[in-house]
């Protein structure tokens, strides 16, 4: 399946004082919440909806709703928190889960950490948030957990992602369709994208 990126004018423009190393703390959470949102309306196209018996003000009419309940948010710790704000002001009920990973600086490789997920999560279609996919290396082992406990349906929400990291999610996950921002130019020699953001794990929560 073939990334879907947003192409927006506004997307460049949040985008950009994403990147700027300058942007505070208090904006750049705020932008990784409302992209993560944008990302999810976009996820969530193709959703299915049943009809709902509804009075107006002036009418009886049928309305047509999702069932809030087939989803959950799982977003990859750390960074992946600060998407979650912003989709669940799209489906508030949702469960979340939450999956730990992060990467040894010198191999690239991710360690996992942690793993809490909503029961019945194998009837969900889960939608993993990471504002971040570099190397894949964390959303494909992220992925792989969740298929591990049953799940089938995965969407994958990235605000910035490389083309090293999208081409190793379609090899290794071919189902998962993948939602980015932004594809961004390549990987440096430290496993950052470029021109990227940093780190934004500790740009959401300030810790460097
Ligand atoms: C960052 C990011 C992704 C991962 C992407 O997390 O949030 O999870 O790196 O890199 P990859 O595609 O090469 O695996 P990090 O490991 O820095 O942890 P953090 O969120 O706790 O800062
Ligand atoms: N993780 C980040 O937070 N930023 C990158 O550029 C790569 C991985």
């Amino acid at each position: 399946m073939k990334e879907i990126v947003l192409n927006h004018p506004m997307i460049e423009h949040k985008i950009s004082i994403l990147r700027d190393e300058k942007t505070s703390t208090k904006e750049f959470r705020e932008l990784i919440s409302e992209i993560g949102m944008i990302l999810c309306l976009e996820a969530l196209k193709d959703a299915p909806l049943h009809e709902v018996k509804i009075k107006t003000p002036i009418t009886e009419t049928i309305g047509k709703q999702i069932d809030e309940n087939d989803y959950a948010f799982v977003p990859i710790l750390r960074a992946g928190m600060g998407m979650v704000d912003g989709v669940l002001r799209l489906i508030p009920n949702a469960k979340i889960g939450h999956i730990g990973l992060y990467r040894n600086e010198e191999t690239l490789e991710p360690v996992e950490y942690f793993c809490k997920l909503p029961k019945n999560i194998e009837k969900k279609t889960i939608i993993l948030l990471d504002p971040m996919l570099a190397t894949g290396g964390s959303g494909a082992a992220a992925i792989t957990m969740l298929k591990k406990r049953g799940v089938k349906n995965i969407k994958f929400l990235s605000i910035i992602s490389a083309p090293e990291g999208l081409k190793r999610i379609h090899e290794e996950h071919p189902d998962v369709q993948v939602y980015t921002a932004y594809v961004d130019e390549k990987l440096n020699e430290n496993g950052y994208i470029v021109p990227g953001l940093g780190d934004a794990g500790d740009r959401i929560f300030g810790t460097k």
